[in-house]
């Protein structure tokens, strides 16, 4: 399963990617805005240090805009890091055409805001090159959001469709448990998640014991 970091937080990008973990980033307008860094900062930086896809969000409503944007985020991107450019389009009609209209111009979409089987089926059959199902808004408002992941994966698999699912919108470790063995391409996970993957108490316990032990070693 590949992990994507859902941030725009350089400094968090930087140190969590040289985990070895990182194998893409998805950003978009919430959380460039809350890095506080300007937008064409943070494109430089992040195709710097991450090699792997960096989704990008168009913020048009209309097709026909939402395709000037896409080509005018690709072009901020030097050019040796635009074959990791994802652009990230809204599950609404209009985004479907825009998709569409994309992937002729070789360009890779990630239909964003998806929130039941169906979207992400249409979402696929335009073309996109990934689709993200937000499953922590489904749950918030009291609707079972990994229910939609078995459902487009079953789907996915029936159909041999080569969209990568991207589970979105994950609000804890168990989450990431549960997207990996459904068999979700990948999760997209904020890094305050990423941290608390990585870390089990008893792993902290046994560490101190050994270290605590050690000292006693005559060496
Ligand atoms: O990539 C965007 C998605 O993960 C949003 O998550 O926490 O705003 O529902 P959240």
């Amino acid at each position: 399963m590949k992990i994507f970091i859902d941030t725009a937080d350089l400094d968090e990008i930087k140190e969590l990617a040289s985990w070895g973990i990182v194998d893409g980033v998805t950003t978009n307008p919430t959380l460039v805005a809350k890095s506080g860094r300007p937008f064409k900062e943070i494109i430089n930086e992040i195709f710097k240090i991450v090699d792997g896809p960096i989704s990008l969000e168009a913020v048009s409503e209309k097709a026909d805009d939402m395709i000037k944007e896409a080509k005018s985020l690709v072009s901020k991107v030097s050019e040796k890091y635009r074959k990791n450019v994802t652009i990230k389009i809204p599950m609404t009609p209009e985004g479907l055409k825009a998709v569409k209209k994309l992937k002729k111009e070789g360009i890779k979409t990630n239909v964003t805001l998806v929130f039941s089987a169906n979207q992400a089926l249409f979402a696929a059959k335009a073309g996109a090159s990934f689709v993200s199902p937000f499953i922590g808004r489904l749950d918030d408002i009291g609707q079972e959001g990994m229910q939609i992941i078995e459902e487009i994966m079953e789907i996915f698999v029936n159909y041999d469709i080569e969209t990568e699912v991207i589970v979105a919108s994950i609000r804890h470790p168990i989450h990431v448990i549960e997207a990996a063995r459904l068999g979700a391409d990948i999760a997209t996970v904020p890094p305050t998640i990423i941290r608390k993957m990585a870390r089990h108490s008893l792993t902290d316990v046994g560490i101190e014991k050994f270290l605590n032990d050690w000292k006693k070693v005559k060496k």
